[in-house]
């Protein structure tokens, strides 16, 4: 079976998720739940990808990079651009999914903003992690408006130095099943019998 494609983002109320190359938060919680997510296989044998612009794997801490336990894919117009041994560069949105290979199990999408957009339009996305942070920050990055054919579900929350958030999926609506049209015809009466 091919690999599912989530999204997987903390945003403030205002859906911002980044400010100056960097989160605007510090919340572990979150991160923690980042992690755990990113990480998971029902099967040992599997791992999942994580697919970022080259902004955010800049953003990563390099003693936390690549981010163990996952494909890492980072994509650049940059031709030339080095990254770690074992991290896979993608030109572009679709060359990185490409980069599932048969022992990926889950895409996890991991931003930023451009990436996020561009997989909204283009790709099948089966779901988004998102963390609501019930707090506005300052932010110049955000998280595009998440299309009516996805509906919320709480999955959990948290609080780090005071700032609550919610962990939400949300999940495809099932498209309803097309009702057959009626022939516009008159049907035929039936012969009586008597
Ligand atoms: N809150 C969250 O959950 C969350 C998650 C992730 C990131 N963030 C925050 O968001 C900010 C970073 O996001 P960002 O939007 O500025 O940058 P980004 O999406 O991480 O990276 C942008 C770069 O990715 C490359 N790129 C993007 N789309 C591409 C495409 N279609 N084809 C080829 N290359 C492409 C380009 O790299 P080149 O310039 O090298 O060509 C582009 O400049 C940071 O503040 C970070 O902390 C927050």
């Amino acid at each position: 079976m091919s690999p599912k494609i989530y999204l997987i983002v903390a945003t403030d109320l205002k859906r911002g998720i980044g400010l100056k190359g960097k989160l605007p938060w510090h919340l572990p919680g979150d991160m923690a739940f980042f992690k755990k997510m990113t990480i998971h296989t029902d099967d040992i044998q599997y791992r999942n990808m994580v697919v970022m612009g080259r902004v955010t794997w800049e953003s990563i801490p390099e003693k936390h990079r690549p981010m163990a336990g996952r494909k890492n894919v980072v994509i650049t117009r940059n031709k030339d651009y080095k990254v770690d041994e074992g991290v896979v560069i993608a030109h572009s949105l679709p060359q990185a999914l490409k980069a599932a290979d048969e022992r990926v199990a889950d895409i996890f999408i991991i931003g930023g903003s451009k990436v996020f957009e561009e997989a909204m339009k283009r790709s099948k996305v089966d779901g988004i992690y998102l963390t609501r942070i019930k707090k506005a920050f300052q932010c110049d990055r955000f998280f595009p408006k998440i299309p009516n054919a996805y509906y919320p579900e709480k999955i959990g929350e948290g609080m780090d130095e005071g700032v609550e958030y919610e962990f939400l999926l949300y999940k495809k609506r099932k498209r309803k099943p097309v009702a057959k049209k009626r022939s516009s015809r008159p049907r035929k009466k039936r012969a009586s019998s008597s």
